[in-house]
């Protein structure tokens, strides 16, 4: 009977495929809660042996398309531990708060803004509805830009949005903490855990972690976790300019941990204390930030998009509130099982940043230009990404669940294959016969290149599905055949398709799927 899958399992609800992914990555090894046999700390996670190695190619693919395919932007590794005054500069000491409001019967804290937001959210996925009705209602016919721009549900629906969105800009912006709480009571927001809407007065909560340097203790030997890795390459552009010999316009990049005290981290790997981002930073003259900033939100989409998951996946959200630095700002967000939510962001940062450590310092941080002839302080365009946060996207759209024609399920990772833990596993058809060693001597030599697990336990069905769990794109067997004419079968995780050929072939056919090559120019 073939195998060919039939249909794509609808998973229950959103929330179970969560769930599912969730056990998914803890039983094959690639995300445990931390500290597990303490019961785990929340919201913080390790990642397994199949978890570091995605994690690396994630970092890997990132790297590549900013700094080794862009002759401007260099790399950068700061330390965490950074001197007390860059914050205080930064404007994290007194900005970098999120408000936050209790509720009193069921005692959970959340965020105020993130409470108003699900709510517009709600209100959305009303008009998503009518739109969707009209869609079944009409077929071809059917025109949805004219739809969303006439039906009165929908421009009522509308309307309530953007009164919600003013409101709230509005509170943040001017730090009117009451006019927050007002907004959730006219809203008649009620705790998601609870439906009580008793609720306390909105406060602001500083997210840094800090902790004491050395012996000494108190608020003079106070330092910070960082809170983002951008401080880091700030501090360090003229080191990096004048080392490297750069010329505006050129970029910085970094991959490293950050810390934030989140008042509500939840959703598995999404929001976290302690994470990982990638950013980076890129220098320009004033007055040109906007096209720079236009420039990058369009190449960020594409690394995105080239991973070839489902378009309709990601959106651009412009900011309601921009952060302290920013004088515009854009989110992309992804379709995560739990709705569209920030995956990356990027930001115009003036020169806000520079100019602050100019003060905070007494160093000057100026750049000569000599095509114009003038020095100052370089303006800043940011790409920022949560690394986590990407691979919680990749596994989220990887992982399905299928029913085959014989009526078998299986479960499968289609990681897009530059990304994949193993690019290719190594099966003996038995254990004995010699088959076992000819499957380590083709290990041995396509691990130079190439991730590889050897298995030779269970049925090769059973191998082949805890390949396809996995996400390894190939299946390579070894049997008797293979003894006699150095051929063995190669089968394709998505496919399931199997293929004789030569052992010497084996290297071509592997490298001409998996290299990042494609990702990375198309
Ligand atoms: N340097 C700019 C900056 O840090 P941000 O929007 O606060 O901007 C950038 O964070 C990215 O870092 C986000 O788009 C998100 O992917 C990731 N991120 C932020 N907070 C996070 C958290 N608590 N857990 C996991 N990822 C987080």
């Amino acid at each position: 009977m073939s195998l060919i899958f039939k249909s794509e399992k609808t998973m229950a609800t959103q929330e179970d495929k969560l769930k599912d992914i969730i056990g998914h990555a803890k039983e094959y090894g690639f995300v445990f809660p931390s500290s597990e046999i303490y019961d785990g700390l929340s919201a913080t996670y390790d990642y397994g042996q199949l978890g570091a190695e995605l994690k690396n190619n994630i970092k890997n693919y990132w790297w590549k398309a900013m700094v080794h395919m862009n002759e401007n932007i260099v790399g950068l590794d700061a330390a965490i531990f950074m001197h007390p005054e860059t914050w205080k500069a930064s404007g994290h000491v007194d900005a970098f708060n999120d408000p936050l409001i209790d509720n009193k019967d069921s005692k959970k804290r959340y965020r105020a803004d993130v409470l108003i937001e699900d709510h517009i959210e709600k209100i959305r996925a009303k008009i998503n509805k009518d739109v969707a009705k009209g869609l079944k209602r009409f077929g071809d016919d059917f025109n949805e830009e004219e739809f969303r721009a006439t039906n009165p549900n929908v421009l009522r629906r509308a309307a309530e949005i953007k009164s919600i969105e003013d409101r709230m800009r509005d509170a943040l912006e001017e730090e009117k903490l009451d006019d927050l709480k007002k907004l959730i009571e006219d809203l008649g927001i009620a705790c998601p855990l609870s439906g009580s809407k008793n609720w306390t007065d909105v406060k602001q909560f500083n997210l840094m972690f800090s902790t004491e340097l050395g012996s000494v203790s108190g608020e003079s030997a106070k330092i910070y976790l960082r809170p983002e890795t951008a401080q880091g390459i700030f501090v360090n552009y003229l080191n990096v300019q004048k080392s490297g010999r750069m010329k505006i316009p050129f970029g910085i990049a970094q991959i490293g941990k950050a810390f934030r005290n989140e008042i509500v981290a939840r959703q598995f790997i999404f929001r976290m204390r302690e994470f990982e981002q990638m950013e980076m930073q890129f220098f320009v003259r004033p007055g040109e930030e906007m096209k720079w900033y236009e420039y990058w939100k369009d190449y960020r989409i594409k690394w995105h998009k080239a991973l070839g998951f489902d378009e309709s996946a990601y959106r651009f959200h412009d900011h309601i509130k921009m952060a302290h630095y920013a004088n515009a700002a854009a989110d992309i967000e992804f379709n995560f099982p739990m709705g569209f939510k920030e995956l990356e962001g990027i930001h115009s940062r003036t020169d806000f940043d520079l100019k602050k450590h100019e003060e905070h310092s007494g160093k000057k941080l100026r750049y000569f230009d000599p095509e114009i002839n003038e020095s100052y302080v370089p303006y800043v365009v940011e790409t920022s990404i949560g690394l986590d946060r990407m691979f919680l996207a990749v596994l989220s759209q990887s992982y399905k669940m299928e029913t085959l024609e014989d009526g078998s399920e299986r479960s499968v990772m289609s990681i897009p294959p530059a990304l994949a833990p193993y690019k290719v596993a190594v099966m003996p058809l038995t254990k004995k016969d010699n088959l076992p060693e000819k499957a380590r001597a083709i290990i041995d030599d396509l691990k130079i290149d190439f991730n590889c697990q050897y298995d030779e336990k269970d049925s090769i069905g059973k191998r082949y599905r805890r390949q396809d769990a996995i996400g390894t794109p190939f299946a390579v067997t070894v049997d008797h055949q293979t003894l006699e004419d150095n051929t063995v079968t190669i089968r394709d995780r998505d496919t399931m398709k199997q293929e004789r050929v030569a052992i010497a072939d084996l290297h071509g056919i592997i490298h001409e799927k998996v290299n990042i090559r494609k990702l990375l120019v198309g």
